[in-house]
């Protein structure tokens, strides 16, 4: 190919997710094999925006030995960063107030500087709307799709969910015999911001008796009827896994916090479901966030794997002169879709799907049961 690039860099933005370092060794590897330089940057875009803050300047140069035996690790290699929109870039004022400054420009003459003729930016929705803005701002640029929460609608996969299912799964089973020794209800938050496919799947899954999603608003009776109906019977202890973002009919998202330059972080919700439910029943309840264990820890296979796809794809992508797209899973291939295109929608559980109706067979409550009729 004659694409006329040299060097490449590599950012890693928004929350991490397993399976990031495999983006970034394949397609260091394959940028390399294609006689072209590649550079890291820490943090988000912090490395290249607030390179005197690092010892380095910031940037880290992607050599075979830097990204030799780091496929199966957590995390990112090179930071990341949910402060660092370069479109609205937190700064504190002297009275110790919060504004946000669009630094695309400065950015973009850094880029310049470095000689650096493309970047991969691998990232979530916010990050690849980022992209798509340093894209149009005329930055030759690929987009690498990363969440644990499964909600971006055009791809059919993001590595990390399904090493958050796996963890997840795995910690409700301890759960499940605590619960059983002290015959208690154990309400199990797990992350997955305005999407429900963590806790249905980790639910579903590991055997819950009520998983409480986005998308279907909840009341806790019905969960309540069948925590009682199950303590007649004596099995004393219930499972319930609650998605960070549930919301009872009527009510609103339980927000954790929210700052300048960052979206609203989400959680508290399964401490509130616990409570509740020990007043409505009776019994003795406890509450359990898994919170960023779902982000970190090794990859699974699986993550590995889209993650080496995805970084070799990036990587194609540029070598035939594409930019401004993301990759995407559309089994059985990786292919491209504009970047424009690829955060419009968020993919959130349908309510009607085959594992919710599965769930419902098998007797999981979600919270809109009419209760006496079953
Ligand atoms: O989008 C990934 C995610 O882990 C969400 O599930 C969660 O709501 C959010 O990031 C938490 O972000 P932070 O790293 O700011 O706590």
């Amino acid at each position: 190919m004659t694409s006329g690039i040299k060097r490449i860099a590599i950012s890693t933005g928004g929350g991490d997710a397993p399976g990031l370092n495999a983006v970034i060794s394949a397609a260091t590897r394959a940028a390399h094999n294609r006689g072209w330089d590649v550079v890291g940057i820490r943090d988000g875009f912090n490395g290249m925006l607030l390179g005197d803050d690092y010892p380095d300047g910031g940037l880290i140069e992607l050599t075979r030995d830097r990204v030799r035996g780091i496929i199966h690790q957590g995390g990112t290699i090179l930071g990341s960063t949910n402060r660092g929109n370069p479109t609205a870039y937190p700064v504190q004022q002297a009275d110790g107030s919060w504004i946000e400054q669009d630094r695309t420009e400065e950015l973009l003459e850094r880029f310049a500087q470095h000689g650096i003729d493309a970047l991969i930016t691998v990232g979530g929705d916010g990050s690849l709307t980022i992209g798509n803005h340093l894209h149009e701002a005329g930055l030759r640029l690929v987009g690498v799709p990363k969440t644990i929460d499964n909600d971006l609608d055009r791809t059919m996969a993001t590595f990390g969910f399904d090493s958050a299912v796996d963890f997840a799964s795995e910690c409700i089973d301890r759960l499940f015999s605590t619960a059983t020794s002290h015959g208690r209800i154990i309400v199990v938050e797990v992350m997955g911001r305005y999407a429900g496919w963590i806790a249905l799947n980790a639910g579903l899954a590991s055997g819950v008796h009520a998983i409480l999603i986005p998308e279907i608003p909840y009341r806790l009776e019905p969960v309540a009827e069948l925590i009682a109906q199950r303590a007649q019977r004596g099995s004393k202890y219930s499972m319930v896994c609650v998605a960070e973002g549930a919301k009872p009919v009527g009510g609103e998202y339980t927000v954790a916090a929210k700052s300048v330059g960052q979206a609203e972080r989400l959680g508290g919700i399964g401490a509130k479901v616990a409570a509740q439910l020990e007043e409505l029943t009776g019994r003795e309840s406890r509450a359990v966030v898994l919170g960023h264990l779902l982000r970190g820890g090794s990859p699974s296979s699986t993550d590995r794997l889209l993650g080496l796809r995805f970084g070799a794809a990036a990587v194609r992508a540029l070598d035939e002169g594409r930019s401004g797209v993301m990759v995407a899973l559309n089994p059985p291939t990786v292919d491209y879709v504009p970047l424009s295109e690829a955060t419009s929608r968020q993919k959130t559980v349908p309510v009607d799907c085959d594992s919710i109706q599965t769930a419902r067979d098998i007797g999981v409550r979600f919270g809109d049961e009419d209760i006496g009729h079953s």
